[in-house]
């Protein structure tokens, strides 16, 4: 069964407390967290702080995908805000190994955010240490952006050279009920979603549409 990922950054910043709680009853599986720095990518968003305050809000595993020039620096705020799982861009690591080796030893389990243009063989030889690989099918910075469809051979592509090793696929961007089934056919395991789940307040049927 997919996963089901709401993205916060198409919630009631005002209301935040009652919006991961509703998550929660809604069937939601983990809370993404997209963190921006507003250099990585042109949109600034959430710091520890308030990833701290939505640990105190739910049991839920929290996702966190840090959109950031620094990810070897931020890491250290994110992990004991929180976070259970965290996701850096390979493009932003200048030494992806040791940058997952550091998550790791935090005791935190680890992503690696591939943005639309990036190759999957980046992380040919780093595959052994992740937990989980984030495809984005949008350029990374904004909600409400159209899937980009070409990032469907890329899953597929990531699904075998996964092979057998215990790593989820995790897709990210423009995901409605549609691009959702196209999505879990080419290999994703995890979907996240911010526009479609907060459509409408219904956030049980918009996850349930997904799923
Ligand atoms: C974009 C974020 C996505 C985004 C998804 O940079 O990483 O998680 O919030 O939002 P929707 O579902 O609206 O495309
Ligand atoms: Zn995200």
């Amino acid at each position: 069964m997919v996963k089901i990922a709401p993205s916060i950054l198409a919630a009631d910043f005002g209301n935040l407390k009652n919006e991961v709680m509703a998550l929660e009853k809604a069937g939601a599986d983990m809370i993404h967290i997209d963190v921006m720095d507003g250099h990585y990518v042109p949109n600034l968003t959430f710091g520890p702080a308030i990833v701290r305050l939505i640990r105190s809000y739910t049991n839920l595993p929290l996702d966190v995908h840090l959109m950031v020039d620094n990810p070897e620096t931020m890491l250290n705020w994110f992990i004991p805000a929180g976070a259970d799982i965290l996701t850096v861009h390979a493009e932003t690591c200048k030494h992806l190994d040791a940058t997952l080796n550091t998550i790791k030893e935090r005791g935190c389990k680890v992503g690696v955010s591939l943005n639309p243009a990036t190759n999957e063989n980046v992380l040919a030889y780093v595959l052994d240490k992740l937990d989980q690989i984030l495809v984005m099918s949008v350029n990374p910075g904004f909600g409400g952006q159209s899937f980009i469809a070409e990032q469907l051979k890329k899953i597929a592509k990531i699904k075998s050279l996964i092979g057998s090793r215990n790593i989820q696929i995790e897709v990210d961007g423009g995901i409605n009920p549609l691009t959702a089934a196209e999505c879990v056919a080419a290999g994703a395991d995890i979907l996240v979603a911010g526009t479609s789940v907060f459509a409408s307040k219904d956030y049980r049927k918009n996850i349930d549409a997904l799923r």
